[in-house]
């Protein structure tokens, strides 16, 4: 599949399932570095990871053929390395749009790219850039939701999952594959130069925004107010009636 492609569904075309994995980030990289070249859009999906990842060097569990686990290639050769958070915005908003119908205005995008039901976390991403040239290579996607998982021990913290919310079970499939068409559209229209409709919508669906909330950053806990996500993906947030900017690492969101 070329990275030409304007229309007709390639997100997932090409799905790949596998009953265990270590992570199904680093099955994707593994198979990227072998010389067999691996198609745009492909998607990997693992039943039980034994070492999934998350952000910050966390791991991720998921009880086995309950969830989606999965990891999906794009190339997206015509974004600059400077603007790698348009594709966090992108992917999000497809994973967002696959799930609203289903769980209604509570879903939200928590910065930088968690899904949360009110004030519980459905999801988050990995998101790998693999950078050559000034160009963004091959960016490995790797998303984890919780769906049919009937509950959570204490140490998954605000987890929940579809089931939790809804009283009954969904088939995986094919919530992978609505969410593999969303992500598409929101792709493809970063690809057709629509970034300022994927900056504002993904704006618009935003936890906490211009909501007064608790954080903290540098040990000190402080009342803020979300107000922005700035080009380059860093959070604006209003504290003491002025502007900060924080990047991943120097913000903490704290419970209501
Ligand atoms: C987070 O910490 O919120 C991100 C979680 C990302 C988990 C997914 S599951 C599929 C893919 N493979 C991994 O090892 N991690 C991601």
């Amino acid at each position: 599949m070329q990275n030409n492609i304007i229309s007709g569904l390639f997100v997932g075309q090409n799905l790949v399932t596998l009953k265990e994995v270590d992570s199904t980030n680093n099955f994707l990289k593994s198979i990227l570095s072998n010389s067999k070249p691996v198609p745009d859009g492909t998607v990997i999906m693992a039943e039980s990871q034994y070492a999934g990842r998350g952000q910050h060097q966390n791991t991720w569990h998921a009880q086995p053929g309950k969830n989606l686990t999965f990891s999906l290639l794009l190339k997206p050769h015509f974004i600059s390395p400077t603007q790698q958070f348009d594709l966090t915005r992108a992917v999000s908003l497809g994973v967002y749009d696959a799930l609203q119908p289903l769980l209604g205005d509570d879903l939200k995008i928590k910065w930088p790219n968690d899904i949360y039901f009110g004030n519980r976390k459905l999801g988050g991403m990995l998101i790998e850039n693999m950078i050559q040239g000034g160009q963004i290579k091959n960016a490995i996607v790797g998303i984890g939701l919780n769906i049919n998982q009937d509950n959570y021990p204490e140490s998954a913290g605000s987890a929940i999952s579809v089931k939790q919310i809804l009283q009954r079970d969904y088939d995986l499939k094919d919530i992978l594959s609505e969410i593999c068409s969303h992500i598409e559209g929101w792709y493809l229209k970063l690809k057709a130069g629509k970034t300022d409709l994927v900056r504002s919508t993904y704006l618009s669906r935003l936890y906490r925004l211009n909501e007064a909330s608790e954080y903290r950053s540098n040990w000190e806990t402080f009342t803020g107010t979300i107000k922005n996500v700035v080009d380059n993906g860093l959070l604006v947030v209003e504290r003491n009636g002025t502007e900060e900017q924080y990047n991943l690492k120097e913000i903490e969101f704290l419970n209501k």
